[in-house]
């Protein structure tokens, strides 16, 4: 017997590939059911070679549900998530809302599967967010080698991390800025994002970061280690898929670049690429549909004892969305549902 699963904002970026990948790893599941808003009412997702028609989130219950996938923002979440909880049903939830709650495990499954042990407090598991998921999976295997102390990253996140509508908004305004009469004014991003970098990316908070930034710096510390300091700088680039992150990682004990090469070879979830010569490294175009976390560019820091820098960057819809969300739906089923 497999489980019941819903795919909760099924016609988002993030849904869709929840789709796609709990059909690439067969995932034992005796029926799908896709949900979005009412206006998406009866719209065709694709699942594996099925099509699915799309349901009203607003009038579905989730009896006899094992598990939701939810990608809908946290507005929304908040006034369906604990409905879906309360039905017996288990949350995964991709939004920010419960992230950091005590009672609420935040997972990264190659980084601290051993929490999924305390779904049962809410019936919710919250997924990180994007640039968190991929920076961790890196930081881990180093972490239980030398114990990180500090690090300092600058992000360079696609605009699929946006939604889909600032997906569109990229595209036409690259076309616009070659029609004269045809630009496309800011909408989704504060300024142009076309040919242009945005360092802004969520809310500012009262000491000057944003909460993109924030994010990184507290979910390190909930997934990794509390002891683990976080300096972001979180930047929008107009790439539609992928993000990049460039990490400096200081650390207690002596590690050099040679060493954290051979420890992230032997990583779950990672893919070294590091050959030093043009080319000789990873960019978000080639990681895009893939499952892994590709680094590149590890060297050491020659400014400050026991530090490196690296190069990582992931599909964020995939590891730093939906992959993750599956992987999370796999462990609890493996570890706790046991169904399949
Ligand atoms: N994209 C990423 O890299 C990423 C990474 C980590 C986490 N997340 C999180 O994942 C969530 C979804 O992101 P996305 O990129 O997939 O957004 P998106 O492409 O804009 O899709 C949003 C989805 O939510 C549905 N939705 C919105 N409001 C709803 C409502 N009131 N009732 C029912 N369905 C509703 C939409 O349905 P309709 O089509 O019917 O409107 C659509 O399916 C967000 O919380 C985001 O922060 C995204």
């Amino acid at each position: 017997m497999g489980y019941r699963i819903a795919v909760v904002g099924a016609t988002g970026n993030v849904g869709r590939e929840m789709l796609n990948i709990l059909a690439e790893r067969e995932f034992p599941a005796d029926e799908v059911i896709a949900l979005a808003s009412r206006k998406s009412l009866g719209t065709e997702v694709s699942y594996g070679d099925k099509t699915l028609k799309t349901k009203d989130l607003d009038t579905f219950d989730f009896t006899g549900c094992d598990m939701a996938l939810f990608a809908i923002g946290a507005g929304p979440t908040k006034q369906y998530a604990p409905k879906a909880a309360k039905a017996g049903c288990v949350v995964i939830d991709n939004s920010s809302l419960y992230r950091y709650e005590p009672d609420v495990p935040l997972i990264v499954p190659e980084v601290n599967p051993d929490a999924v042990e305390g779904y049962a407090k809410r019936n919710i598991i919250a997924n990180p967010n994007c640039s968190t998921a991929q920076m961790v999976v890196a930081l881990k295997p180093l972490h239980d080698r030398a114990r990180i102390n500090r690090v300092v990253v600058a992000t360079y996140q696609s605009v699929s991390g946006a939604g889909k509508e600032a997906m569109d908004e990229l595209w036409n305004q690259t076309k616009g800025v070659y029609v004269p009469g045809q630009e496309v004014a800011p909408a989704k991003f504060t300024k142009q994002i076309a040919f242009n970098v945005i360092p802004h990316i969520d809310v500012f908070m009262d000491d000057g970061s944003t909460k993109e930034e924030w994010k990184m710096a507290a979910e390190t510390k909930k997934i990794v280690d509390r002891a683990i300091k976080v300096h972001a700088t979180c930047v929008r680039v107009p790439v539609f898929v992928g993000h990049a992150e460039a990490v400096n990682i200081e650390f207690e004990d002596p590690l050099s670049a040679d060493e954290a090469r051979e420890i992230l070879r032997e990583a779950p979830g990672i893919i070294v690429v590091d050959k030093r010569e043009p080319g000789g490294y990873v960019t978000p175009l080639e990681c895009v549909g893939d499952y892994a976390t590709f680094i590149s560019r590890i060297r050491d820091d020659s400014t400050r004892d026991n530090a490196i820098s690296l190069w990582c960057v992931s599909d964020n819809l995939r590891k730093g969305a939906a992959l993750n969300a599956v992987q999370i739906a796999e462990l609890l089923g493996r570890r706790c549902l046991k169904k399949a």
